[in-house]
């Protein structure tokens, strides 16, 4: 049975390791919702900007090691506890546990900044990707919004959003027109999961 939940707003808890764009970005997408809200958001990372960020913002945050992501089973009766309805990883670096998807199946979701299979897999991740597409000259790319699995950027799709790429494309533009479709795109696609 479902666990009473002290409003009744659906619930987004939000991992993430770095930067925090996205995250922040699905916070402010959802802040005036009278059905959903960005309840924590959660980071491996002690120093990084989403922290502080988030912090800012006086949204609820919590820091774990990685150990307790992989290693305890503290974190994620935390997690239970809060009870999310979907748990968004952004730009979030570490792997998913079993214990996890177990927990909340089919209600763990990635964004990843590439058109998945292509540029996927353990340590792919945000400019090391951009560098990749930029090197093989690429026409096209794009951002994939996925289910999350045991294996790095491997679940099942649930949304790809392309973007053509130009000739004179650097590192700078490419990363601005991968942010730009991932804040369109990515509250929408979490929105329509929870309805
Ligand atoms: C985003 O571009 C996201 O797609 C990517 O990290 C960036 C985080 O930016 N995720 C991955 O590469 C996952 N493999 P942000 O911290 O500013 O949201």
């Amino acid at each position: 049975m479902e666990k009473s939940k002290s409003n009744s707003k659906k619930r987004i808890v939000v991992f993430a390791s770095g930067n925090g764009t996205n995250a922040i970005n699905l916070y402010h997408y959802f802040r005036d919702n009278e059905k959903v809200e960005v309840s924590h958001i959660l980071s491996n990372n002690k120093k990084s900007r989403v922290l502080r960020r988030a912090h800012d913002l006086g949204i609820k945050c919590i820091h774990f090691d990685k150990e307790d992501l992989q290693e305890s089973t503290n974190l994620l009766e935390v997690v239970k506890e809060i009870n999310p309805d979907i748990i968004a990883l952004a730009g979030f670096l570490l792997k998913i546990p079993e214990s996890f998807l177990a927990v909340f199946p089919n209600q763990i979701v990635n964004i990843h900044p590439s058109l998945l299979p292509k540029y996927g897999g353990e340590g792919m991740y945000g400019e090391r990707v951009f560098k990749r597409v930029l090197k093989n000259k690429d026409k096209e790319s794009g951002i994939t919004i996925h289910y999350v699995s045991t294996h790095y950027d491997e679940g099942e799709t649930i949304a790809q959003f392309k973007i053509d790429l130009e000739d004179n494309e650097d590192l700078n533009s490419l990363e601005e027109k991968i942010h730009s479709l991932e804040y369109e795109h990515y509250p929408k696609e979490i929105e329509k999961l929870l309805f």
